[in-house]
């Protein structure tokens, strides 16, 4: 089986991935991680986010990297979302992507492409989302208890760029794939979406 998971950042797709694939037993692939170990390495390297050939050249970062805190940071998610826009660096990331959701125990991916462009194949889809506001301050109260003080007007401007260069962009934009199920987690904890996630993977499978 292979479940995607697709949606904006902040809404819950990660800690939703998290619990399915440990539910399934499915190894899971946080797809984003990739494309902010382009975005850490670029920043490292002085070079220039915007500039496709900067960006292809930081794709060959090596895979301790994916460990590193660093990622998770806005600053690194922000430049992934510009390093992700172009179509050399997603081509340059594909094949990884297409082999981990196609080895024979199944998997479960988590991106904003899985379901659309990754693994169109995948027997569950779920498109999770929830309003802008309530992603801010998801992701407002978590940069708080890591000790980051920015304000809440900052962090909601940063995820409407954010979902605005994800949706915009040409190649593989954050869109809904026709037969995914929507998980609008806006107003349930996160027992609940799980909770919810689960009963929709158990109705298609
Ligand atoms: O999910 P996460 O916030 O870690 O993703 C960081 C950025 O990487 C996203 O804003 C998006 O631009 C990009 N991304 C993507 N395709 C994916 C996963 C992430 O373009 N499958």
């Amino acid at each position: 089986m292979i479940i995607a998971v697709d949606g904006p950042a902040a809404s819950g797709k990660g800690t939703i991935a998290r619990a399915l694939a440990r539910q399934y037993n499915l190894p899971h692939l946080d797809t984003g991680l990739l494309y902010r170990a382009v975005a850490a390495t670029v920043l490292r390297e002085g070079l220039d986010p915007s500039k496709e050939a900067d960006a292809v050249a930081a794709c060959g970062f090596d895979d301790s990297l994916l460990a590193d805190p660093f990622l998770r940071t806005d600053e690194v998610g922000q430049t992934a979302s510009i390093v992700s826009a172009h179509p050399l660096v997603r081509a340059a990331l594909l094949a990884r992507q297409k082999r981990f959701a196609q080895q024979p125990g199944g998997a479960l991916l988590d991106g904003r492409d899985i379901g659309t462009v990754i693994a169109p194949e995948a027997e569950v889809k779920l498109f999770v989302k929830a309003t802008p506001m309530i992603r801010a301050q998801r992701r407002h109260l978590e940069l708080r208890k890591n000790g980051i003080n920015v304000s809440l007007d900052k962090v909601l401007a940063d995820i409407r760029a954010r979902d605005e260069r994800d949706s915009q962009r040409s190649e593989a934009p954050l869109v809904q794939a026709a037969d995914a199920v929507t998980l609008d987690t806006s107003f349930l904890s996160i027992d609940a979406a799980v909770q919810r996630a689960v009963e929709i993977v158990e109705k298609k499978r």
